[in-house]
């Protein structure tokens, strides 16, 4: 019941109600031993993985599995090993927007993923799971590593950690320059001046979605900013509608490849 307990967002609660308590208490309630077990099992389905010489990262990749299946609860929204036709309630799968199928190679860095699991995508399901989970960072860098596993790219385990925590995406760039500002004016406002800005710029750090072409990107870029320039949350909001309504129908249930 860990993951449900710690949910703090009611929007998510009334949007999910009861219906879920009995499935996710059923999964939180495993013991730990029987996620790895479950983790390291062989699926047949699942990608094998690739050969890597480097057992930290197929350390990695295990311990996000397990995590990704336990703890923090992704599959119940995305799906067993990400496949979003294996989610175990149908009420989850047809949250709208759809959770995205985990499978699908995209162009997300993984700072980008950090952000997301982090702040989460506002306006949609996905929650800011690290919150919700009590995940910490390292076990964040695990889950970032079956991801990106899960699309057929393995970046090694110290290549994620170093990247995760490097803040380079233009709102990265964006939000430091305000922070630098801030603390010359205020010293003690330094610390968690990043943290402030990011929950209002989430899905400005989240950038461009891989599957809206660069142009319908700036036409949406300027057309929000006509209209909320001053304000972030609504500029945010502008994007999050914007991109929603732009992005191809795919990954929907019963979709299998
Ligand atoms: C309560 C349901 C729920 C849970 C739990 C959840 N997600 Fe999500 N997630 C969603 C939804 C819904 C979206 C789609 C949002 C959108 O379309 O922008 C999403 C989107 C994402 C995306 C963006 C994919 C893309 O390329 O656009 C990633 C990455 C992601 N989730 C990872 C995770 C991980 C990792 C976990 C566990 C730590 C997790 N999610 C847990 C519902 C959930």
């Amino acid at each position: 019941m860990l993951f449900f307990k710690q949910l703090r967002a009611p929007v998510f609660m009334t949007m999910l109600g009861m219906l879920l308590v009995g499935c996710v208490a059923h999964h939180a309630d495993e013991p730990d031993r029987q996620e790895q077990e479950r983790a390291s099992k062989h699926d047949p389905a699942t990608p094998t993985i690739e050969a890597t010489n480097d057992d930290e990262d197929q350390r990695s990749i295990q311990q996000g599995k397990a995590l990704f299946h336990g703890k923090a609860a992704c599959s119940e929204c995305h799906g067993e090993d990400g496949n979003i036709n294996r989610v175990s309630h149908s009420q989850l799968a047809r949250l709208n927007p759809p959770p995205t199928d985990l499978r699908t190679p995209n162009d997300k860095s993984p700072r980008q993923l950090y952000l997301i699991i982090k702040y989460g995508i506002s306006a949609t399901g996905m929650i800011p799971i690290q919150e919700a989970a009590e995940l910490n960072d390292e076990e964040i860098l695990h889950v970032i590593s079956y991801l990106s596993h899960l699309q057929g790219h393995s970046p090694s385990f110290d290549l994620i950690s170093s990247q995760s925590f490097l803040p380079h995406t233009d709102t990265d760039v964006a939000i430091s320059l305000i922070c630098e500002q801030e603390a010359l004016a205020d010293v003690d406002k330094e610390e968690r001046c990043e943290d402030r800005y990011a929950k209002r710029y989430r899905d400005l750090i989240i950038g461009r979605p891989p599957d809206i072409s660069i142009d319908r990107y700036a036409e949406i870029e300027a057309g929000c900013k006509r209209q909320a320039v001053k304000d972030l949350d609504t500029l945010a909001l502008c994007y999050r509608t914007e991109y929603l309504a732009s992005r191809p129908a795919t990954h929907k249930v019963g979709n299998d490849q």
